[in-house]
């Protein structure tokens, strides 16, 4: 049965783990109880929030003074389908439980993206990427809640549009993930063509099927990323620009990795700029920091407040702007009423 609790510290629901309580917290393990969750905050004319794996959220020290759903919903089910298999995912499952579990039936298309935290509800939501694969690759529609009166609806991919670390469910915020599908295949071909997994190829590492390349990727992972400490991976987005001002960036920074887009547009690694340009590794303000092996990643010490990541992530942007004249975007939201 889901409960209404009330003042509950939200800190521990992330991985930063700063930030306030919210006023209302229910846990939810069903549509139907996320639509009594809703009725509620309706009826007491309350704003609601809505957190998944909390892997990708920073939570003002103040709190959220209305209702947070936690959207739990459990449960994975595989639909043979020929070459492939149809996969249900609750939205609430870890999405590296899902990886493991398509990797155990031997189906391809989403093992470069194991390792990642979060929910797969949340994975959708910010269309994740990683090691050269996308979550949009895969995905092919999902079910939702709508906020206002609790009613179903079905997004299919068309509708979607899953960009890079954004889709339709980052503008629509009155629409809540419950369910997602994916079409996985029954063959494939390893996709190693990302630094890091050419490498363990290189060392002769088994990397022939889905699983053998998601643990290669979960290796490199843990090489790179923070553990035991607070962070939510990339704290901000690779900048998205237009082609002649990539052309001019590598004219002043001629190593700079760029990924062309298509449309004229390139993507830019930001991480490759905070390191040798700006030379902020490990550069720390207080409790917080950036991570000396990957300086996208912004890292919390148990002490450490929302305001304090707020400072860092101003003074971080503040640089890349005055540096090489970029307004960068935050990959991290904060919770705020949908
Ligand atoms: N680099 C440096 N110095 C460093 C770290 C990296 O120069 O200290 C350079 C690297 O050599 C590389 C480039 O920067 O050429 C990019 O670095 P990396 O391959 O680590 O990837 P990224 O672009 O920083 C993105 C995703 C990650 C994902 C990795 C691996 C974004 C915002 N981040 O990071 O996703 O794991 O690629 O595919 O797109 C996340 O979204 O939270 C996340 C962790």
């Amino acid at each position: 049965m889901m409960r209404i609790e009330e003042r509950v510290p939200l800190a521990p629901c992330t991985t930063l783990g700063v930030g306030g309580s919210a006023r209302f917290f229910a846990d939810c393990t069903s549509e139907a109880e996320i639509g009594d969750a809703l009725h509620d905050a309706r009826t007491h004319k309350i704003p609601v929030a809505i957190l998944g794996g909390g892997s990708n959220t920073l939570i003002p020290d103040v709190g959220f003074d209305g209702l947070v759903i936690k959207v739990s919903i459990p449960g994975m089910t595989f639909a043979d389908e020929g070459e492939g298999s149809m996969a249900t995912v609750g939205a609430g499952v870890s999405w590296d439980a899902f990886v493991r579990e398509a990797s155990e039936r031997t189906l391809w298309g989403i093992e470069n993206l194991a390792g990642i935290p979060g929910t797969v509800g949340g994975a959708v939501v910010q269309n994740i990427g990683a090691y050269g694969s996308e979550l949009a690759e895969t995905f092919v529609a999902c079910d939702t809640v709508l906020l206002a009166n609790g009613a179903s609806k079905t997004i299919d991919r068309s509708l979607a549009a899953l960009a890079y670390r954004t889709s339709l469910f980052k503008h629509r915020r009155d629409l809540v993930i419950t369910r997602a599908t994916f079409r996985l295949a029954k063959r494939g071909t390893p996709n190693l063509a990302y630094p890091g997994l050419k490498e363990a190829q290189e060392r002769g590492d088994p990397l022939a099927t889905p699983g053998e390349i998601a643990e290669a990727v979960r290796r490199i992972r843990s090489e790179k990323f923070p553990h035991g400490e607070g962070t939510a991976g990339s704290f901000f987005k690779n900048p998205i620009l237009p082609l002649a001002q990539v052309e001019a960036l590598k004219k002043r920074f001629p190593e700079l990795p760029t990924s062309a887009l298509g449309e004229g547009r390139a993507k830019i690694a930001l991480a490759w700029i905070l390191d040798h340009v700006l030379n902020l590794r490990g550069y720390a303000r207080g409790p917080v920091r950036m991570f000396e092996r990957q300086p996208l990643a912004l890292v919390t010490s148990p002490r450490a407040r929302a305001e304090d990541v707020e400072a860092l992530a101003h003074d971080i942007a503040k640089r890349v702007r005055e540096t090489i004249g970029i307004d960068i975007e935050r990959e991290v939201e904060t919770l705020r009423a949908k």
